[in-house]
């Protein structure tokens, strides 16, 4: 509200005085001396209003979006003002192109058609578990190699207790340590819950060194077959699925089919536009009472571009950001 007060100051202040001036200008020009005065000072002013006005009130948007965490901010006197009602700065207009992510998703399909519709479109009507372990990699997979962070949280079984989802869509989810997690918790409670998992099952840039994660075969990580496997051991085949693509192409291929979730966690990329591009596309496949929520709101990285990316995504839609650990939630 304030960032808007600010704006509507920015972009209303000078004609506001323009039309002083103009009024008390008719008085003064009787008298030569006074009037050049003035037809100077209208000048200098009209100078500084065209040159001054376009530049500034960009410049304020883009300081108050990238600070983001609220920093207070002068208050300005509007009260004599009639101008028309603010409009929001450009960056938290839903019609502005950074805030808009594609067309309507297509109808939503049932959730019990989630697991079928998935094995048809992605593995042309197999299964990614079908004679898992191949034998060439059969050696090279450890029985279990389950790593993650903060995958246990108590935010997951909290969330879980209260959606009961029908279909879960997890954005990132490298090894599986919480789509397992929340396997479990949902076969505990009797739901039968599909989890689709979305990764490329590469890893990051330099994340290959650090071989006591998964083994490497010429250059390659084995992630998703590592995956693949710690499924296998907890069980969880009929309820876990990965989709093995980029984030974003595969939550645009998902709107697209109307795969939609009850719950849907965001933790892939976490430098700003990663999360930004991530969050946006992932609440369009959120079910009417559905929640989203995701990981690390407190790292660090890219100037904490998850809790930048988080909060103004609230911010333009109009949502609370709750916090549960080291999770974000928008309910
Ligand atoms: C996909 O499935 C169809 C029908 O089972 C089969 O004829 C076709 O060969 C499969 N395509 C590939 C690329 O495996
Ligand atoms: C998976 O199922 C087998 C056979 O029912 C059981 O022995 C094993 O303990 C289960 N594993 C887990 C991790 O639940």
């Amino acid at each position: 509200m304030k960032d808007d007060q600010d704006h509507h100051h920015q972009q209303h202040h000078h004609p506001f005085h323009h039309r002083r001036f103009w009024k008390l200008s008719g008085n003064y020009l009787r008298n030569p001396k006074p009037a050049a005065y003035l037809i100077l000072l209208i000048l200098t002013y009209a100078l500084g209003y065209f040159t001054a006005s376009p530049s500034l009130s960009s410049n304020q948007i883009t300081t108050t979006a990238a600070t983001s965490s609220s920093t207070p901010t002068v208050s300005t006197t509007l009260t004599t003002c009639n101008c028309p009602p603010a409009a929001s700065p450009p960056i938290l207009d839903k019609n502005n192109d950074h805030n808009r992510f594609g067309p309507e998703c297509a109808n939503p399909i049932p959730p019990e058609l989630t697991r079928s519709t998935i094995l048809n479109r992605v593995f042309n009507g197999t299964s990614p578990y079908d004679n898992f372990p191949p034998p060439h990699l059969a050696n090279l997979l450890l029985p279990k190699r389950v790593k993650g962070w903060g995958s246990n949280g108590a935010v997951f079984e909290n969330l879980i207790n209260k959606v009961r989802p029908k279909v879960i869509i997890e954005v990132g989810t490298f090894l599986g340590a919480s789509a397992t997690h929340m396997a479990g918790l949902t076969r505990q409670l009797g739901l039968d819950t599909q989890i689709l998992c979305l990764d490329d099952f590469r890893g990051w840039l330099g994340f290959r060194d650090r071989t006591e994660y998964v083994p490497i075969q010429n250059g390659d990580v084995l992630l998703m077959a590592q995956f693949l496997q710690n499924v296998v051991y907890y069980n969880a085949t009929e309820s876990i699925l990965p989709i093995p693509f980029s984030t974003g192409s595969t939550l645009q291929k998902l709107c697209e089919m109307g795969v939609m979730a009850d719950l849907i966690e965001v933790d892939a990329g976490h430098d700003f536009h990663s999360a930004w591009s991530d969050i946006n596309w992932a609440h369009k496949l959120l079910r009417p009472g559905g929640v989203m929520f995701g990981h690390d709101y407190h790292t660090k990285y890219d100037n904490r571009g998850v809790r930048r990316a988080v909060d103004l995504f609230a911010k333009v839609h109009g949502f609370k950001v709750k916090v549960d650990g080291q999770h974000w939630v928008i309910e």
